[in-house]
């Protein structure tokens, strides 16, 4: 579908009143939904581009202004838990036990689906859909005043860094979407850990703001998708197979010292190419390139996960040719910055 050109409306909400659901902008942003136009609002994730997820109609322009691949499902955001039984068919006690802990928050879990229940395109034909409660109150605020449940992937053009300001929404979508709901940065800065939970032992399907080690406290043995480690398997979650996140330039990862990302960027200076170099505050002040990004502090991995789209955009921004990045351990939150960093990458890591 073309995206007709539109005026966006661009409201600023202030994340700690009181009474949310009935301030003027959340209702109006409420109301356009009611209406199946799309809005971007503030998670505590990312930003997302909800829709109502019973509508063909809504469901084609989220598509249509994200420049989606229609084979990749929606989440569905509720406020409440007592919407799931419009259209989910079961409940699994492993799912059960992890919505008292984690709900809301950044966890979606992937339950049995009613076919039928939602418009077919927030499900991508699939006979399971994925769920999450946000633990943002804006966001909370515009679900449950619109009384729907609401399709909401992260708010940005397909393929590039997810918003974690309105700003990065204007930048991907102003003209092409109805509304925007301004409520500041968000904070965990990655998307929703993904959990199935349909199968006897719960899969992770795309690591994200809650560790496996914190779901393993909560229900015992999790596995994790095999297609996430090796990339030669199909990924169980259609989203998980396409390059995302990715920057203009070509990023690098470098697996090695900080002595020897500065020989590549050395070589790439030889070569005339200006350099953007991903790092964090304890090692910023050693490399010499044309531009730096500090992405948080390497001994609080949660700083670098909230501040990682902010990074790989402000290269864009920089203008640069070729980027090279530090690496991250792989524990912890720390999967889901290695996940999105070598999507991001292209999977290319680079060793002296
Ligand atoms: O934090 C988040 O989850 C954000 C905010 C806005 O809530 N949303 C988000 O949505 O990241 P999106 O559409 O960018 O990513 C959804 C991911 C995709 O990888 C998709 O394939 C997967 O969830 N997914 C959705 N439904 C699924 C299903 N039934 N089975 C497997 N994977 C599913
Ligand atoms: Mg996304």
């Amino acid at each position: 579908m073309k995206v007709k050109n539109m005026d966006t409306t661009y409201w600023s909400v202030d994340k700690n009143v009181d009474n949310m659901e009935n301030y003027p902008q959340i209702a109006q942003a409420a109301d356009l939904l009611t209406k199946n136009e799309v809005v971007a609002f503030p998670t505590e994730t990312v930003y997302g581009l909800g829709g109502n997820a019973k509508s063909d109609d809504a469901i084609r322009k989220i598509f249509a202004a994200k420049g989606r691949p229609s084979d990749n499902p929606l989440i569905i955001h509720i406020a409440a838990k007592s919407q799931l039984h419009e259209f989910v068919v079961q409940v699994p006690a492993t799912a059960e036990k992890l919505m008292d802990h984690f709900w809301p928050g950044p966890l979606t879990i992937i339950f049995p689906y009613q076919k039928g229940s939602l418009s077919d395109g927030a499900t991508a034909g699939l006979d399971t859909v994925g769920v999450r409660m946000p633990a943002h109150p804006v966001a909370l605020a515009i679900i449950k005043k619109s009384g729907l449940p609401i399709a909401a992937p992260s708010a940005n053009q397909s393929g590039r860094p997810s918003p974690t300001s309105a700003l990065h929404v204007k930048e991907d979508l102003a003209g092409k979407i109805a509304a925007i709901v301004d409520g500041g940065t968000t904070g965990v800065g990655v998307e929703s850990t993904v959990i199935d939970c349909t199968s006897e032992v719960p899969v992770i399907l795309r690591p994200g703001g809650v560790t496996k080690e914190q779901l393993e406290e909560v229900i015992g043995e999790v596995r994790v998708d095999p297609a996430l480690t090796d990339t030669s398997e199909k990924p169980k979650s259609p989203g998980m197979k396409y390059r995302h996140y990715a920057p203009d330039a070509p990023l690098y990862l470098v697996d090695g010292s900080r002595e020897e990302l500065q020989e590549f960027i050395n070589e790439g200076k030889k070569a005339g190419l200006k350099i953007g170099v991903l790092t964090t505050k304890e090692n910023a002040a050693f490399y010499d390139a044309d531009y730096i990004f500090a992405c948080g502090e390497r001994a609080q991995l949660e700083t670098v996960a909230s501040s990682i789209y902010e990074a790989l955009r402000s290269f864009n921004k920089a203008d640069v040719d070729v980027i090279y990045s530090e690496m991250f351990p792989n524990e912890g939150v720390g999967n889901a910055i290695m996940n999105r960093l070598m999507k991001a990458a292209g999977q290319r890591v680079l060793k002296k």
